[in-house]
Parts: structure tokens; C-alpha cells; sequence
């Protein structure tokens, strides 16, 4: 088949790789020169482990073509793909204007007698009806479209095993025709294919990665009741999470979610009851929990009054195996430490020049490896669980910095043993040691 992604990001390009490899035609269509002449050269501009070697296979294999030409890679193709971003504004609501836009070029770049356009950008329900509109009225006559939701699940670190190995495939669409063709193409996707309308589809978007975030909230609200009542974070989850109606997973408490979709969508899916008149309290509290998550760590660190405030930070983007600091609990917690007046060695594996981007060098010191961070500093702090520091040398951590104090966001040692080490640790939902 012959496809095209309008868009490069996460959900873009790791689906046009995929694509690419299972043996077809595919374009990518984006705006800007630069990352185009990067991508064309098999650089794919963000960090996702095994997406160079994909990327080049078949930009080798010539199945993978990388375009500022949305007219032509439109008109040779059969599906069209629509994945480019929809940020949240100031209100929450998710930003169409890219979206639909989009959809407009691609109505007037039309030239097979049907193509489909399948929106995997996450969108609230009704928006596909209006991608529908706006082809319609644009379109030359002659010409068919129909119109699917197709929306993507995969999560940043392990984005093309996601999509190679899907819990589900959704494909929402009232056209037969369209069914069919986007079926044919995810035949090579593990996973159960769910057929059902437009509107069905883009609310299940929504409601895992809300019901994620709200487990996740969850975890945290739990971790608070047992710092104050002596009780153990892990073992109340771990108990609870065998009944295999709750379940385990997703409810690992700490500094709350971040990333590019919990947050947004979320505060999207509020926004959208808000627009149907219903009750939106219940996800509101999810949020409100989420930003308590790292207001709790904040005020460990503040009630332990590091005279000399010198602290080192371990881990930087939004979680491991990404170089992704969208939304990452790490941007709150250093603009919070920084106004607080503390200096800052800051280390992640490869997070550390986004992080620039929006922190400067100055008050923080960004190095290269976790044992420059934590050198003569009175406090570590771990804000993201690379697998680089579960199994550290902590005897030699501990022999580098000032005073061994470790504030851990994301619970990744035992208290016992670091107790053994010397160390003072201040976890979540445990007590402190
Ligand atoms: C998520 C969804 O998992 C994916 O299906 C969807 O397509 C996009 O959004 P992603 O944002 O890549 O994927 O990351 P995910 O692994 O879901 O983690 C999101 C955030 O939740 C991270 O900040 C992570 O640290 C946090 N998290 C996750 C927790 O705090 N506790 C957990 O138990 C799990």
C-alpha cells in the first residue's frame, strides 16, 4: 500500500516506520526544512531506542520518503494519516488549528478516486466529524473520501514494540470500504482489532490514558495516607494489586505523571464534559493529586533545611528511555528548587540538552555522569528512574557527597539496604529512614 503521515512526531514517525518496515509506501510529510533534510539522512530528531536503525533500513530499502511536498504525497496515496500534534490551551482544550488545517490541504491534494484520511492525533469526540466537513467541502468532486479514527497507544521507550504489539488495534469509521483498507494494513499488528464509529474511538483514546492517570493518581493519593499513618506504600499496592480486578500496574506513586499525552489529555477530557454539561470533579481531582505528588516531595526536601543547598539531580525527562521533558515532574521541581535559592548538579543520560533549553546553565551544572552530579553536594535527588541508577555503586556515591542524604521520587531502592549503607532516605509513601 501506498501511506502517508502528515506529521514526524512520536506517534508520526514511529508509525511510518513500522509501516515502512511491514513492506509498504511511505511518506512523510513535514513543515519545517531542517528537521526534513535531518530525517532524509536517517537522524530521527528525538530519542527512541531502535528508531535509528528502523529508520535507516528503510530509507534504504526506499520504502521511507521524507517530504515538504503534501500535494504529491497525498495524491499517490491510499490512506493519508493525519498525526500531528494537538497542544492543550490555556483553557485545556485541546488545539485543533494544526489538525484541521491539515485537513484542508489534504481535501485540495486529492487525486485517487478514494482515499482515506485517518486521524491518529488525539482528538475530542466530534473532531473527526469536522475533519469529515472540511474534506467534503474542500474536495474536488469527482473524488471519494471517507473518513477513520485511528487513534495510537503506544508510550515513548518502547514505541515500536507498542506498535508492532498493540493490546488493541482501534479503527473507528462508518465507511466499509475504509474498514477494510486500514485493516488490511494493521493485519501484521498483534493485537484484537476493535471496528466501531468515529465518536467510540476517539473516546477510548481518552479514556485509557485518563483511567492510566487516574491509577496513577491513585497510587499517590495512598502514598500520602501512608506517610502520615506509619504505613508502607509497596506493600499496600503490591497486596492490592494482587485482586486481579485492580491489578498492579500503572500504580507506581512518586512525582505523577508527565509526558506529552497524561496531562494533556486529561485536562482535555475535562474540558470536553465541561462542553457536554457533565460533572468534571472526579478528573479534576486526578490533577489536583498529580501536582500534590511533587508538592509532597518539595516539602521533604524543605523541612530537611540543606544549609548549604547544594543538591544534585539524578534523572531529568519525564521518565527512562526518553530524552521526551514535556510535562516531566522535573521542570516543577527545579524551577521550585531554583527560586528556593539552591545550586544544582543535574545528570540524565540524554535529557540534558532539552533541559537546557528551558534551564540555562547557571544555577545548574549539567554533567556527564551521576557520580560528577552528586559530588560535594548535601542531598541527592531522584526524579526519574533510568536503569543506571537502580544498581549504582552507592558506596561510592556515598564516599562523594557532603552529607548522605537521598530524596527518592520514584522509590527505587530498598530502605534497608541503603539504611545499611549510612544513608538518610526520604522515599514516597515509606517512612523515613
Ligand atoms: C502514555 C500511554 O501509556 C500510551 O499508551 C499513550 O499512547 C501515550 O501516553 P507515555 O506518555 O509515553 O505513554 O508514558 P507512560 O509510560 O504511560 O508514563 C506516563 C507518565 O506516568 C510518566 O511520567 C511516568 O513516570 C508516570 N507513571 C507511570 C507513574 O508515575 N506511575 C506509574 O505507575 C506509571
Amino acid at each position: 500500500m501506498t501511506i502517508t503521515f502528515i506529521g514526524h512526531g512520536y506517534v508520526g514517525l514511529v508509525t511510518a516506520c513500522v509501516f515502512a518496515d511491514f513492506g509498504n509506501k511511505v511518506y512523510v510529510v513535514g513543515h519545517t526544512p531542517e528537521k526534513i533534510e535531518r530525517l532524509k539522512k536517517g537522524d530521527p530528531i528525538i530519542y527512541e531506542p531502535g528508531l535509528k536503525e528502523l529508520l535507516e533500513k528503510n530509507i534504504k530499502a526506499k520504502r521511507l520518503m521524507f517530504t515538504l511536498n503534501l500535494k504529491n504525497a497525498v495524491a499517490e496515496s491510499e490512506i493519508v494519516f493525519i498525526a500531528v500534534g494537538t497542544p492543550p490551551k490555556e483553557n485545556g482544550e485541546a488545539d485543533l488549528s494544526m489538525v484541521l488545517s491539515v485537513a484542508e490541504n489534504i481535501a485540495k491534494s486529492l487525486k485517487n478516486d478514494f482515499t482515506v484520511v485517518s486521524c491518529k492525533s488525539t482528538v475530542p469526540v466530534g473532531t473527526n466529524k469536522q475533519i469529515e466537513a472540511i474534506l467534503l467541502k474542500n474536495k474536488p468532486d469527482k473524488l471519494k473520501i471517507a473518513v477513520a479514527s485511528c487513534p495510537e497507544f503506544l508510550r515513548e521507550g518502547t514505541a515500536i514494540y507498542d506498535t508492532m504489539n498493540a493490546d488493541r488495534v482501534v479503527i473507528g469509521s462508518t465507511s466499509k470500504r475504509a474498514i477494510d483498507l486500514l485493516v488490511k494494513l494493521h493485519e501484521p499488528v498483534c493485537g484484537k482489532k476493535i471496528v466501531t464509529d468515529l465518536a467510540s474511538a476517539e473516546l477510548i483514546k481518552y479514556t485509557s490514558n485518563s483511567m492510566l492517570a487516574v491509577k496513577i493518581s491513585f497510587a499517590n493519593l495512598i502514598s500520602f495516607y501512608c506517610e502520615k499513618s506509619g504505613a508502607d506504600v509497596e506493600t499496600v499496592l503490591n497486596a492490592t494489586g494482587l485482586d486481579k480486578r485492580i491489578g498492579r500496574i500503572f500504580m507506581d506513586p512518586g512525582l505523577g505523571y508527565g509526558g506529552s499525552c497524561f496531562p494533556k489529555d486529561v485536562r482535555a477530557l475535562i474540558s470536553v464534559g465541561k462542553n457536554l454539561g457533565n460533572d468534571t470533579s472526579y478528573l479534576e481531582a486526578v490533577e489536583k493529586v498529580n501536582v500534590l505528588a511533587r508538592e509532597n516531595f518539595i516539602k521533604k526536601i524543605r523541612q530537611h533545611n540543606i544549609s548549604d543547598k547544594k543538591v544534585a539531580v539524578w534523572g531529568l525527562s519525564f521518565k527512562p528511555n526518553t530524552d521526551d521533558i514535556r510535562f516531566a515532574p522535573s521542570i516543577s521541581i527545579v524551577e521550585q528548587l531554583l527560586k528556593d535559592g539552591f545550586k544544582i548538579n543535574a545528570y540524565d543520560p540524554v535529557a540534558a540538552d532539552n533541559f537546557k533549553k528551558l534551564f540555562p546553565p547557571g544555577n545548574i551544572s549539567y554533567v556527564d555522569s551521576p557520580y560528577d552530579a552528586v559530588n560535594n553536594v548535601s542531598a541527592l535527588l531522584i526524579l526519574t528512574e533510568w536503569n543506571e541508577f537502580k544498581q549504582i555503586d552507592l558506596k561510592k556515591v556515598k564516599s562523594l557527597m557532603k552529607k548522605p542524604v537521598i530524596f527518592d521520587g520514584r522509590n527505587i531502592y530498598t530502605p534497608e539496604i541503603i539504611k545499611k549503607l549510612g544513608f538518610r532516605y526520604f522515599s514516597t509513601g515509606r517512612q523515613p529512614i
